[in-house]
């Protein structure tokens, strides 16, 4: 089965607040991406899935992408806001995805540790490049090295901020380099616990 009718599969057949992931209010993204998104300049959530993040960014008056592999993810946070016109809506790979922008600041949760394969890998951090505003800012948060091996039935590779910044190193050399990093747990809707490393990413001044 591909990603993408995983995905919809997913997102398909189980109520929002039923998914593993699934936050009321998502922190620490959003005061990660309020301390660090430069003002006036648009945010992209790749992988955004049906994330709640969108509704606060959105309410701050924030002009907001947001991509996902998924159509039926994005559909349930379009019917979930007020006004959805206001976002733009990518279905899309963010391993190929070509921005016709450059955004502050690209927010990952729970995206890029899917990526087993190197030349997804190299995909993710290329759109990262084209992506971001010479200014702007990534957050990239993955299961850390001690979270679970799988999401959503699907294998992981599990990072730390250290590991995460050797593999863009690997994939773009030269262009980003690891200004901040931290760490939480996330508490899944049955209780478990799953803990995550954040790493922030800036350019590299070429
Ligand atoms: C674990 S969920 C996290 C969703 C969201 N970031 C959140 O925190 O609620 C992973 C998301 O990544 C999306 N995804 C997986 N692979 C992707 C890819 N290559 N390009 C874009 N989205 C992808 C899935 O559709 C899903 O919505």
């Amino acid at each position: 089965m591909s990603d993408q009718k995983h995905w919809n599969k997913v997102y398909g057949a189980r109520e929002e607040a039923a998914l593993t992931w699934f936050q009321d209010r998502p922190e620490p993204s959003l005061s990660l991406v309020r301390t660090h998104a430069p003002t006036g300049l648009p945010i992209v959530d790749v992988g955004g899935g049906a994330s709640r993040l969108v509704d606060h960014l959105s309410a701050d008056g924030r002009d907001v992408t947001v991509l996902d592999l998924s159509g039926e993810a994005l559909q349930v946070s379009r019917d979930r806001l007020d006004d959805p016109d206001a976002v733009t809506w990518v279905t899309g790979d963010v391993t190929a995805w070509q921005p016709d922008r450059a955004y502050g600041l690209w927010h990952d949760r729970a995206v890029f540790h899917f990526l087993t394969d190197g030349a997804q890998r190299a995909g993710y951090f290329a759109t990262l490049d084209a992506a971001l505003a010479p200014q702007g800012v990534a957050v990239i948060m993955t299961f850390a090295l001690d979270g679970p091996e799988t999401c959503s039935n699907l294998p992981v590779i599990r990072y730390s901020p250290d590991s995460l910044i050797a593999e863009a190193e690997r994939q773009r050399p030269g262009a980003f380099r690891l200004i901040g990093d931290d760490r939480f747990v996330h508490e899944t809707p049955k209780g478990n616990e799953q803990p995550f490393q954040i790493s922030i990413l800036a350019r590299t001044a070429r």
